[in-house]
């Protein structure tokens, strides 16, 4: 049987904390065939459609969202955690397991009206992508969809990015997050 884009997926237990397992996209990134094979199935989900620029999340969105944009000739704009971008910035906060934490875009990255592929390494509770959906929005840019490798349906984050009339892509998903 020939590996899956999931088979790449390594699952590490009690990190970063007990009671934890951790779905680990760096093996799959590692693998020349299992990198081709994600970028791929991204690129075949989003056939035919218009993207003019692909926006990847900190950190591992950057990874994959950099070769998938590569490959669609398009640019590509990273959305990053608070005070990493050196430009003027518009922000937004999203809830943590414990806290909040702060997405940011620089205000320049989109154009009114781009249509724009956000692309991550996983989706959990939906915050992370929530966030990134609203700052592309608010640039005015049209976001058609958001790519995953991995979805933890029981973390709901599906629901919640459905809920903000955005169609969900994953490559595979992983059951008792
Ligand atoms: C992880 C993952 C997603 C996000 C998903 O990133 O890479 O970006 O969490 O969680 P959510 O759907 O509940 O928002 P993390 O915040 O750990 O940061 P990193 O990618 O920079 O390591
Ligand atoms: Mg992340």
């Amino acid at each position: 049987m020939s590996r899956t884009v999931k088979d790449y997926v390594r699952s590490i237990h009690d990190f970063p904390h007990e009671g934890i397992i951790f779905r680990d996209v760096t093996t799959l990134f590692a693998d020349a065939r299992g990198f081709r094979m994600a970028v791929d199935q991204i690129l075949h989900a989003y056939a035919g459609t218009r993207i003019d620029k692909v926006v990847g999340l900190e950190a591992r969105g950057f990874i994959l969202g950099g070769a998938v944009a590569h490959q669609l000739s398009t640019g590509f704009v990273p959305i990053r955690k608070k005070g990493k971008l050196p430009g003027t910035v518009i922000s937004e906060a999203y809830q943590l397991e414990y806290g909040e934490a702060i997405m940011e875009i620089h205000d320049d990255a989109l154009k009114p009206g781009e249509k724009v592929l956000i692309v991550d390494d996983l989706l959990a509770t939906g915050g992370t992508a929530a966030a990134a959906i609203t700052l592309c929005r608010r640039l005015g840019a049209e976001v058609i969809g958001c790519a995953f490798v991995i979805d933890l349906p029981e973390l709901g984050g599906r629901r919640v990015l459905e809920g903000m009339d955005m169609p969900v892509h994953a490559l595979c998903d992983f059951e008792g997050a």
